[in-house]
């Protein structure tokens, strides 16, 4: 005799007949967790077999070095002093494979003549025309255009394009010499979010079940050193692409002039109206490096850069974006170092001691500290969002970081850099040791 019987309450329960389709009905509920649970791994499962086979991904798999960068330790007030010297070490290391996206952070790395490895080897372009044309232009002169390289400066929504750099890894077991992968070298992963175009409660739906599925972004795989017979396989042209004053001779990975999908999607993602191309630096390009830079004859080698704007390496005191961070307007979100797309991040000094660096040290080898970095609009867009604030910190910047006789219109932070030797190796923790101080003048463009 149960409580419910006993309550009178039974006859308001439905009697369940033990047909097969209740034990189904009833297996089904309990078993609904299991099932769930299985298809998340399975869609796990082929989201990671979608990770480009043979190959490891680079870069740190723990928190950000700079996870603690806004703490009041880094900012340069209550230096350690060591032998009276500040101890300055680098805190954090970081790579773009693509020009003016989201970057990757390195444990260590290696430094070969045009910067760090992987550092800038691609680049967006939009195709410019000639315009406007008169009436009488020549016919050839207004079916000229060119690529143009595009930067988070005028596209900020560049900063929220995602990249990964996979590299063979002889202990995975689907490598095998022959595996494109490898023989390219590696692949690069882009990733941008896919725009939702389903409206309505059940394109929601339908909008959340293929996210589940396929996931909530574009995700795209590039051989990262085509190999010729794949720059043949997959019709990769040469074109000249404008950078700064270079145009140099460079790979079209793709392009919505040739209908490649996923760069269609990017397009219509960033809000470009002119066609929209991916390239890649040439191994023969020659983008010297002159300027500010230590010449030939000192250095040994001629330096170059990949799509740098203008030197190969870039570094940040974070004590000086403490210090700048403080000043800014309080609406202003926090300034961090990846607003300043840094190589290298250190800490250990007073802010702006860099300023007056010629020479330095990091771990064992040396470095030439070529001209202070002068800074465009760029910083004032968020790195982790993509949105451009109206003023910040380009405003403080410009009422006291004017401070190059060579372009006193203009602030400046952090230092370029030119590597000493043609290959060396960097690691966070590693000592900066300062070498030599002196003048420094900016050399325009
Ligand atoms: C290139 O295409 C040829 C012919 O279709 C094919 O045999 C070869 O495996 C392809 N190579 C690569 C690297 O994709
Ligand atoms: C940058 O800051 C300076 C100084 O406040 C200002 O004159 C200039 O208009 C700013 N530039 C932009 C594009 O906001």
């Amino acid at each position: 005799m149960s409580l419910l019987k006993l309550m009178g309450l039974a006859k308001y329960i439905p009697r369940l007949e033990p047909s097969l389709a209740t034990y189904i009905a009833v297996t089904g509920a309990c078993f609904l967790p299991a099932i769930v649970l299985g298809l998340y791994l399975l869609f796990d499962i082929r989201s990671r077999q979608a990770d480009p086979a043979g190959c490891r991904k680079l870069g740190l798999r723990i928190q950000s070095q700079l996870a603690d960068q806004h703490d009041k330790r880094y900012s340069g007030t209550g230096v350690e002093q060591q032998n009276g010297a500040a101890s300055w070490r680098v805190k954090s290391l970081w790579i773009y494979p693509i020009k003016s996206c989201r970057g990757v952070e390195l444990n260590r790395g290696t430094v070969i003549g045009t910067g760090m490895e992987y550092d800038r080897q691609f680049c967006f372009a939009q195709l410019s025309s000639k315009f406007p044309t008169s009436l009488d232009t020549p016919q050839a002169e207004k079916a000229e255009h060119k690529w143009k390289f595009i930067t988070q400066r005028s596209i900020a929504a560049m900063a929220t394009i995602k990249t990964e750099v996979w590299l063979p890894d002889p202990s995975s077991p689907s490598y095998s010499r022959k595996q494109p992968n490898v023989q390219s070298g590696g692949v690069l992963v882009i990733k941008f979010p896919k725009l939702n175009n389903n409206i309505g409660p059940w394109g929601r739906l339908v909008g959340l079940l293929t996210s589940i599925a396929g996931g909530a972004e574009h995700s795209v795989q590039i051989p990262f050193n085509p190999t010729p017979e794949q720059i043949t396989n997959n019709s990769y042209n040469t074109d000249q692409m404008e950078i700064w004053k270079d145009s140099p001779k460079s790979l079209t990975i793709a392009s919505t002039e040739n209908a490649d999908e996923w760069i269609q999607e990017l397009r219509f993602y960033l809000g470009i109206t002119n066609h929209l191309a991916l390239f890649r630096i040439s191994k023969d390009n020659s983008r010297e490096v002159y300027r500010c830079a230590p010449r030939k004859e000192e250095l040994g080698y001629q330096s170059k850069v990949g799509f740098q704007d203008a030197y190969p390496l870039h570094i940040l005191n974070l004590a000086s974006v403490h210090e700048i961070g403080m000043k800014l307007a309080r609406d202003a979100p926090p300034l961090g170092a990846l607003n300043f797309r840094p190589n290298i991040v250190i800490t250990g000094g007073e802010p702006y001691a860099e300023d007056s660096w010629k020479r330095i040290r990091i771990g064992e080898y040396d470095y030439y500290v070529a001209c202070r970095t002068v800074r465009c609009l760029l910083p004032n867009v968020n790195p982790a969002t993509g949105i451009r604030h109206g003023s910040e910190p380009n405003k403080t910047l410009k009422t006291y970081r004017r401070i190059d006789e060579g372009d006193p219109k203009n602030a400046c932070l952090g230092m370029q850099m030119v590597p000493a030797v043609e290959e060396s190796k960097i690691k966070v923790g590693d000592a900066v040791e300062v070498l030599e101080t002196g003048e420094h003048f900016y050399i325009k463009q």
